[in-house]
């Protein structure tokens, strides 16, 4: 078979298991499977594929007809101007969580040493993106889940960064540390109901304990801001992450706090996804 012929015919099996993306995943697993990248396939499409590689990209093929995410089944997942490595025990990155490395960027002058906490910081990406820009800080970051944090420590590794963040596994509940000058956090934040309407690529697949944030959704996100409250230094910075319809609540929650909000910024679909909050309470 050559990859056009094969990308066709993995193409018809997504299709009739409703993947949408169905094109771009087969070009993606092809060029895993064959370790060429998907521009290096598109322009040589009357290239042969030996019998080994039909198998491997049916093999795979098989995993993405079940709904298993694509970023799994490749091991990588590119955000901001990087790629992670990823596994089935941490959040996929997603485009809209890159809202909280720009500001972040923003409050971090260049040359400028800071000392930077990431709450659940899962495959680190957040944290890692920050730090490749921001040579002069110094980071910890810490999440529940063991396995998530060893994909983040792989990733730090990968980043050389491995001298610069310090990683615990620990709920954000019991940390207690010096102060910050800025926190980042990406919490669990879906609530009960929407929990089970989300895509069977994410309901079946990334971690519950990444995406549960209790019935009403805020469990986390008061714990993160409550804590935080404490963990900041004067005029510190909190950007936190939120879901759609979060923003007045959580608002609420940063104002009995002691935050001041600067800025909520909105997602590219023009969804509220990210508060800057300032501590002003000393
Ligand atoms: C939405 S994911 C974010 C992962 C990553 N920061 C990102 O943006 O892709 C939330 C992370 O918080 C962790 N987490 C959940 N509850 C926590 C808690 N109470 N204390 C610390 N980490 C927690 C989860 O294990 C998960 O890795």
């Amino acid at each position: 078979m050559n990859y056009q012929e094969i990308l066709n015919k993995g193409s018809q099996i997504l299709r009739a298991h409703n993947v949408k993306t169905s094109n771009l995943d087969c070009e993606l697993i092809l060029s895993k499977v064959i370790n060429k990248t998907r521009e290096e396939i598109l322009i040589n499409l009357n290239n042969k594929i030996t019998k080994n590689q039909e198998s491997d990209f049916i093999f795979y093929l098989n995993k993405r007809k079940k709904k298993n995410p694509v970023s799994y089944i490749l091991g990588y997942k590119s955000f901001w101007k990087y790629r992670f490595y990823i596994n089935e025990s941490a959040l996929i990155p997603r485009p809209e969580s890159e809202h909280i490395v720009e500001q972040a960027l923003k409050c971090v002058p260049f040359g400028r040493s800071m000392n930077i906490l990431d709450i659940g910081t899962g495959s680190g990406c957040l944290i890692i993106s920050l730090l490749n820009e921001r040579e002069n800080c110094l980071a910890t970051a810490i999440d529940i889940s063991k396995d998530a944090l060893k994909v983040a420590k792989f990733n730090a590794k990968l980043h050389h960064l491995e001298n610069k963040i310090k990683f615990f596994n620990i709920d954000i509940d019991k940390f207690h540390s010096n102060k910050y000058d800025l926190i980042i956090s990406n919490p669990p934040y879906i609530n009960s109901v929407d929990l089970n309407r989300l895509d069977d690529d994410v309901r079946l697949y990334e971690p519950r304990i990444a995406l549960y944030g209790g019935i009403t959704g805020f469990d986390e996100i008061k714990k993160i801001i409550e804590k935080s409250s404490d963990l900041l230094k004067y005029n510190g910075k909190l950007i936190i992450e939120i879901g759609d319809k979060q923003k007045n609540y959580t608002r609420k929650i940063l104002l009995n706090n002691g935050f001041y909000v600067s800025k909520i910024c909105k997602d590219f679909s023009g969804k509220d996804r990210c508060l800057v909050s300032t501590k002003i309470n000393k």
